[in-house]
């Protein structure tokens, strides 16, 4: 499997190393070309690191005034749903540092259809962010978790959206999940220069001992397998996800 596997004691451990990751990637990209692009994950484990880079006065103002935030995916809910990734950013983050509200860029709005929001979506990354030579928008840094079936952003086995080559972002409708969400996709994912996963917990540590086995080819079993971007891949792990696995960082 690509990219370099960290593994910390505790979550806590591993959000300050995280946080002292994000601090380095802003000065670093602000210096370079002026602003720091971000895709934020959703669901439950970066809620807390939201909370502590919130906390943080290690980034200074002239840092969030430079940080432009968009999403790696969302739920097609209202912008205040309990299940929406905007919401659950704007509580524990984007409420709380000095952004500029014309650098947050929510991926899902009930006032649109999900086509629009998808062309809204598009026409934006494309417009605000650097291109590669496949013109496919680049972040500085895109935030990702894992679900138990190894899904990332909202790219699920089995889905259409996993073959998407060439839209940076997509809707899918997820049977299991019987709801429409939606992602970026591979291309935009694997243009970044940076990507963290950010898997903590039991409920992981089977799939990533699979996807992480050097006995068994899994090949590209799982989404997020596919994710091989042109900067650099960290894995960023508690020692209760990795407890199947047999290297220390
Ligand atoms: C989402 C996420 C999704 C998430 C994984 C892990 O919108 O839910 O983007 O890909 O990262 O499902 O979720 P937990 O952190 O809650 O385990």
């Amino acid at each position: 499997m690509n990219g370099s596997l960290h593994i910390f004691e505790n979550i806590d451990v591993l959000y300050a190393a995280l946080e002292k990751q994000w601090r380095l990637l802003a000065h670093a990209a602000i210096a370079d070309h002026g602003a720091f692009y971000v895709a934020l994950a959703g669901g439950s484990t970066p809620r807390n690191f939201y909370k502590k880079l919130a906390q943080q006065s290690a980034i200074d103002r002239a840092c969030w005034h430079k940080t432009h935030i968009y999403f790696g995916d969302e739920r097609c809910v209202s912008q205040d749903h309990p299940d929406s990734n905007y919401c659950m950013a704007k509580e524990t983050l984007l409420s709380v540092v000095p952004l500029l509200p014309e650098h947050v860029h929510a991926m899902f709005s009930t006032d649109l259809s999900v086509e629009q929001n998808v062309e809204d979506y598009e026409t934006l990354l494309h417009d605000a962010l650097p291109l590669d030579a496949k013109e496919h928008p680049v972040f500085d840094l895109v935030l990702l978790g894992m679900g138990e079936d190894g899904h990332t952003a909202s790219l699920f086995p089995d889905t259409e959206i996993l073959h998407e080559s060439v839209k940076p972002v997509a809707a899918q409708f997820v049977k299991k999940l019987n709801a429409w969400r939606m992602s970026l996709t591979f291309p935009t994912i694997n243009a970044a220069n940076y990507v963290v996963v950010l898997i903590a917990g039991a409920a992981k540590e089977k799939v990533l001992a699979d996807i992480f086995s050097t006995k068994k080819n899994t090949g590209a079993r799982y989404p997020i397998q596919q994710v091989k971007p042109a900067g650099q891949l960290d894995w960023y792990l508690d020692t209760v996800a990795a407890h199947l696995l047999n290297v220390q960082d």
